[in-house]
């Protein structure tokens, strides 16, 4: 019987998979990393500093220079910016529509790799994003691909939002996502796709804890 494993979580955007990956990530006493808040930690930089989002070299320039760390809290996991606490601020509207533009770069993406690696080094580990299973954690014990239908989605973006107090308009949330899988599923540098050897979860009519706990049950299956 081990007591640690990798479990890679990919899938498209707002398909519930940070919630569901923390919440497996503590049932198991594993570390949770959510690799989707590096690519935004580095696109709201590049933002404060009218940084060109095209511009690889800069970008890439600009994260070799930059401290990310995630750390869990009891608030949540916070993401922190050269030690400035940027929780929220990586989840602005502003950053969420740059964000897909600043990952399509493959010379950032190496690098952003190279520190997912190191933190996946001791332990059990839960990671979440979109190139998990297939370019990062390549090699995982058990790697899910989760899903839901873009209406879902949005609905679930909709909620997530009137707990931060924002308002916003299903239909717009919709158009959003839709824009951004396009852009994540269609990237030259490692697109979001299924790996080979990835369990497919449609989480459409699922709660959060069946879905953490499906995952949590395969987890232990895979440690036995
Ligand atoms: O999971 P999220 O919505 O916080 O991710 C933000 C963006 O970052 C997403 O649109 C695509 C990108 N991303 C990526 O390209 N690779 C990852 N491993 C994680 C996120």
């Amino acid at each position: 019987m081990k007591n640690s494993i990798q479990i890679a979580i990919d899938g498209p955007a707002a398909a519930g998979k940070s919630t569901i990956a923390k919440l497996a990530a503590e049932e198991l006493g594993f570390t949770y990393i959510d690799t989707g808040a590096m690519y935004r930690g580095i696109t709201y930089k590049a933002l404060e500093r009218h940084i060109d989002l095209e511009n690889e070299e800069a970008l890439t320039q600009l994260l070799l220079e930059t401290l990310i760390e995630l750390k869990p809290s009891n608030e949540g996991q916070l993401v922190l910016l050269d030690g400035d606490d940027v929780s929220d601020a990586i989840r602005s509207t502003l950053v969420t529509s740059s964000v897909s533009a600043v990952a399509s770069h493959a010379s950032l993406r190496e690098e952003m790799v190279k520190r997912q690696l190191k933190m996946a080094e001791s332990g059990g580990v839960v990671m979440d994003g979109r190139d998990i299973g297939t370019h990062v954690l390549v090699n995982a014990q058990l790697k899910v691909f989760m899903s839901a239908t873009v209406d879902e989605r949005a609905k679930r973006r909709q909620l997530d939002n009137e707990r931060r107090g924002i308002d916003s308009d299903v239909n717009q949330l919709k158009k959003e996502i839709a824009e951004r899988d396009k852009m994540d599923s269609e990237r030259q540098a490692s697109p979001l796709i299924q790996a080979q050897d990835a369990i497919y979860l449609d989480t459409t009519n699922l709660s959060i804890s069946e879905a953490a706990n499906h995952i949590i049950q395969l987890a232990k299956e895979r440690m036995s």
